[in-house]
């Protein structure tokens, strides 16, 4: 008995001292295992007297009970602890009114480049890309721009060095283009054209255009007309109406702007189109015999048209955006309405 009692405070003074769930079951390891005190007590039963042996056997079994309720109670308390704890830490108010998070939006003049894309490779053009640094041979010369031609002088364009330049248009294209190519021709090339420009509401240093170029045998101004219409009319309304007007580019004989009515005052007139009631929003014409043979094309088999768009007008045009600058000033107010 006395030895039952010695064994009890040995275990509650260690079991008071467990800190973790880790010390209680070495507790129970080292006090119910096999080779523990407590069974180490069954040889006791046999010295005892069987008047004895009842009672004491009792007590063993008891004190047995007693040790594993203890350890069941203990360890059951650690792991609530634990529990609430894990509770408190992992705990999250479902209250708190979200956080809004931005997203990234695609930039409008990329929308309708976009679709500018989507219409032509419609309508069987590919898509090619030009180098925003090119040759003044590229950009002019190979174009039959004539040695003086004011489009070269510094104060219009921005060169890197005497022959290299950031090209003024996408039109570098076509000459590049035709060398590495055989008609049939039929591309477009999207990019960013550079120019020294004073900066205000209508004109920027940079901006975009889409350039076409379409050579074949027998290609004709009305294959350029209608191409040019079907274009408009699936980018903007097939109710727009269009104008031609005969214009002068070295590089197209003959050659066009084309204009569309406006949309802002339909026709009426107002600050948009110069007070006009139309506005320009291409140039165009027949590929000039001399850039056919800078590109390696016989002109007296192959004829073409080319034409070169500028995106900004467009954008501006559709969304009633009066001033080009805002394109690239990164303003969110503006940036995040076309999310
Ligand atoms: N490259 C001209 C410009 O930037 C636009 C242009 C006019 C392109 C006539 C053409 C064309 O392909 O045929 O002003």
């Amino acid at each position: 008995m006395k030895e039952l009692d010695s064994l009890r405070q040995e275990f509650t003074a260690e079991i008071e001292k467990a800190k973790t769930s880790q010390d209680v079951e070495a507790i129970e390891i080292k006090y119910l295992g096999k080779k523990g005190p407590v069974q180490q007590l069954m040889p006791l039963l046999k010295n005892a007297t069987p008047e004895e042996r009842p009672l004491l056997g009792k007590q063993i079994n008891d004190l047995k009970t007693e040790f594993s309720d203890t350890i069941e109670q203990k360890l059951a308390a650690f792991q609530s602890e634990e529990w609430n704890r894990q509770l408190e830490e992992e705990t999250v108010d479902i209250t708190i009114p979200g956080r809004r998070r931005y997203r990234g939006a695609k930039h409008l003049i990329n929308t309708v480049l976009d679709e500018v894309i989507d219409i032509m490779i419609e309508m069987g053009f590919s898509v090619q890309y030009g180098p925003e640094i090119d040759t003044d041979y590229y950009n002019f010369k190979a174009l039959n721009f004539p040695e003086n031609h004011p489009a070269m002088d510094m104060q219009d364009t921005f060169y890197i060095t005497d022959s290299v330049l950031l090209r003024t248009h996408t039109s570098n294209i076509q000459t590049r283009f035709m060398e590495g190519n055989k008609p049939p021709i039929r591309i477009i090339a999207p990019g960013r054209a550079y120019r020294n420009e004073d900066v205000n509401a209508r004109s920027h240093v940079f901006f975009h255009q889409v350039e076409a170029l379409y050579i074949d045998k027998d290609v004709n101004f009305s294959d350029l007309i209608s191409t040019m219409e079907v274009f408009i009319h699936k980018l903007f309304d097939p109710s727009i109406k269009i104008k031609f007007r005969p214009s002068y580019f070295p590089f197209v004989e003959p050659g066009m702007e084309v204009d569309i009515h406006c949309m802002v005052c339909d026709g009426e007139g107002c600050p948009v189109c110069k007070h006009t009631g139309w506005l320009e929003v291409a140039g165009a014409g027949m590929v000039h015999p001399e850039v056919l043979k800078n590109g390696g094309i016989d002109p007296e088999e192959y004829s073409g048209y080319a034409w070169g768009i500028g995106i900004e007008r467009l954008v501006m045009l559709k969304y009633g955006i009066h001033d080009i600058r805002i394109f690239t000033e990164n303003d969110q107010r503006f940036l995040k309405q076309f999310v």
